[in-house]
């Protein structure tokens, strides 16, 4: 089925929804976005993306134009509506339109919304490919807790990889660790985790947090705390995480080999408990519908 959008409450092709230019969004990346992942009809991790969003809209100062029960609705009937499984479901809430082209803020702005879902790609356990990543500064503005759909940086670095052949780049500032250009990270140091605090220097990912508190639970020892440089390249496991990779091993970085160059016992117990976490929620939720 093909993929569906709804612009300010009208559902309609995503090819023909259409923004004045004169939208905030448009002119200055002045919007915060979520991509929020749906398996078998239902969004997973619901309410932990609309806290986040909720979040970064107060943090830049647009009002959040629905209610949690209405974008529960609205991100629900959008992945009904696709038809997809698994789908993703992106959500865009910009400052909306300005009557001419300055940076001061409308007075009082009335945000445009726009809920999209289409097919996400099927993260089937064997089609995972390992990712060789290459370290980058990251150069990002200091406020990388919001989600801002301002993504000039993450897109020079993202493409900066691939050019030089890698998937994706690994970020430090100043020495630590913080995140990849869209997607958190986490190190096996023997058998703890180590993995940036959340501050303001990285994305609170939803995987992240879930991956993490599931660690906990299954008995691993988690560290939060400052990272250093010397411990991303002597970590006997890397593992990236975001509502699109789930829990992704990665094998190379720099052109050196992670722990033996092969996805490790780490990755495999983390993935694990996140596919069973999953399986859980949906047994839930249809054992309650
Ligand atoms: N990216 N860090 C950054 C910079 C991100 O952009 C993302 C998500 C994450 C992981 O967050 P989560 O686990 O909540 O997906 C971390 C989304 C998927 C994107 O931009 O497409």
């Amino acid at each position: 089925m093909p993929a569906v959008a709804c612009l300010n409450g009208v559902w309609q092709a995503p090819e023909s929804a259409k923004v004045s230019v004169l939208d905030r969004g448009f002119l200055f990346g002045d919007g915060i976005y979520e991509v929020i992942p749906a398996y078998r009809g239902k969004p997973f991790t619901l309410e932990r993306h609309l806290r986040r969003l909720s979040r970064s809209l107060s943090e830049v100062g647009i009002p959040d134009p629905l209610t949690a029960d209405d974008w529960q609705a609205l991100v629900t009937e959008a992945v009904t509506r696709s038809g997809e499984d698994p789908a993703y479901v992106y959500v865009q809430v910009t400052r909306g339109m300005t009557p001419i082209r300055h940076h001061e803020y409308p007075d009082s702005p009335q945000p445009t919304v726009l809920v999209m879902a289409y097919e996400a790609p099927n993260l089937r356990r064997d089609n995972i490919r390992p990712y060789r990543m290459i370290t980058c500064e990251d150069f990002r503005w200091q406020r990388a807790d919001i989600k801002t759909t301002s993504l000039m940086a993450a897109g020079l670095l993202k493409n900066e990889a691939l050019r030089r052949g890698a998937d994706d780049v690994i970020l430090l500032r100043e020495g630590n660790l913080t995140e990849a250009s869209a997607s958190n990270v986490i190190l096996a140091l023997g058998d703890k985790l180590v993995t940036p605090v959340r501050d303001n220097l990285i994305l609170h990912g939803i995987t992240r947090d879930l991956v993490l508190e599931l660690a906990v639970r299954g008995g691993i020892p988690v560290e939060e705390r400052v990272v250093r440089e010397f411990e991303l390249r002597s970590a006997d496991e890397i593992i990236i995480t975001s509502a699109g990779h789930e829990v992704w091993p990665v094998i190379e970085v720099d052109g050196e080999a992670v722990g033996n160059g092969e996805p490790g016992v780490m990755w495999q117990r983390l993935d694990a408990l996140f596919q069973d976490y999953k399986k859980e929620a949906f047994a839930a939720s249809s054992g309650s519908s």
